[in-house]
């Protein structure tokens, strides 16, 4: 059979607020792979319930994202943007995944230690699971391209290797039934069922750290609202939040080696330079030698031009709850339509009676 179809996938969770951090570093490089490659966006509710998610904050946050991709240029008619519990056969295969992957392989995993903290005999067991759920997502499409931030590296290689004992454990099957995809392993080629997925890492490059502390990332879990630009804040309030950004006393320096040990400052210009899209190099050239009481303005003015029409958008689209449900549905059908075919080849590889 011939190799795998280049194709991208990518999740987000529908918890608080999406903010400058996740537009800049993701969204916005979603968007322009829609335009070299077939994609599915997916709103993974399904992991967002792994922590306790109030259910009516839970609809709403489910349709804010949804709104955000559209006003930011996630175009659901050309590719798929979808909600992940409406497509059963994502936990159906993070069911098989789960007697794959193996006890050792998740209690590795830094992000569910970080999230179930001290009281680990409390955290749900889907929380545990969490990777397994991620990686069914993705092969459910046996997608080859996952664009995610370095916080999901260690899930993506927990994907590969789910991938991999699939592949290997059932080759026979695999080959037998004619399911199998060359994949290049080393010097080697090998049969597989699904790829092995590879992540396109976010540059440090489009890191937005904290406007209130330059070496902690943007988050929606920071309590204090002035750390973060929401994408939902009208100008008024991104400029004030720019204007209240932390930074030191000293001018902007001429040079990328000047911002060495000025976190803030190297912050606020990465920020610009990223909603420019144009290199940081070039900013320096044009505000070295002059205070933030400029800078910030000029930063605050590229700010609102370049986000006020996106939430402008976001509250048009959120004014009709049911067409956003419609385009919802509609991208979890044509969704459905692939994984249902993995499904059923998955159940037959298995030697799970389906049909
Ligand atoms: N775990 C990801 C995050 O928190 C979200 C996610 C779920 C995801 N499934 C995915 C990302 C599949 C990429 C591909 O950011």
């Amino acid at each position: 059979m011939a190799a795998f179809q280049p194709l991208v996938f990518s999740g987000v969770q529908p918890t608080g607020n999406l903010h400058l951090g996740n537009y800049l570093g993701a969204i916005r490089r979603w968007v322009a792979l829609q335009a070299d490659y077939p994609c599915l966006f997916c709103v993974v509710d399904l992991h967002a319930i792994t922590v306790w998610q109030e259910p009516a904050d839970l609809e709403r946050q489910i349709r804010e994202v949804t709104a955000a991709f559209i006003a930011s240029g996630i175009d659901a008619s050309k590719h798929i943007l979808f909600n992940q519990s409406r497509v059963p056969e994502h936990a159906e295969l993070a069911w098989i995944f789960n007697c794959i992957a193996r006890l050792g392989w998740m209690n590795r995993m830094t992000q569910f230690k970080d999230k179930a903290g001290k009281d680990r005999e409390n955290a749900s067991l889907g929380l545990l699971a969490y990777p397994s759920l991620m990686a069914a997502d993705i092969l459910a499409y046996r997608a080859t391209l996952v664009p995610v931030g370095e916080d999901q590296k260690q899930h993506l290689e927990l994907t590969r290797d789910i991938a991999a004992k699939f592949n290997h454990d059932f080759s026979e099957r695999i080959e037998a039934k004619g399911l199998g995809h060359p994949i290049a392993m080393g010097d080697e080629t090998v049969q597989g069922f699904f790829p092995l997925t590879d992540p396109l890492i976010e540059g440090p490059a489009t890191r937005v750290m904290s406007l209130k502390d330059g070496s902690k990332k943007m988050s929606k879990s920071d309590p204090s609202d002035l750390s973060r630009i929401n994408l939902t804040d009208d100008a008024d309030t991104i400029a004030r939040k720019i204007r209240k950004a932390k930074t030191d006393p000293d001018a902007l320096p001429s040079e990328a080696a000047g911002l060495a040990g000025r976190p803030e400052a190297d912050n606020l210009v990465g920020i610009y330079a990223a909603l420019a899209d144009r290199p940081k190099t070039d900013i320096l050239a044009e505000f070295g030698g002059r205070p933030f009481s400029e800078f910030k303005p000029a930063l605050a003015n590229l700010a609102v031009e370049k986000l006020s029409p996106i939430a402008d958008e976001m509250r048009r689209i959120l004014d009709d709850p049911a067409e956003i449900d419609r385009t919802l549905r509609d991208g979890a059908d044509r969704a459905r339509a692939i994984a249902s075919r993995t499904l059923a080849d998955v159940k037959s590889i298995v030697g799970l009676l389906n049909g």
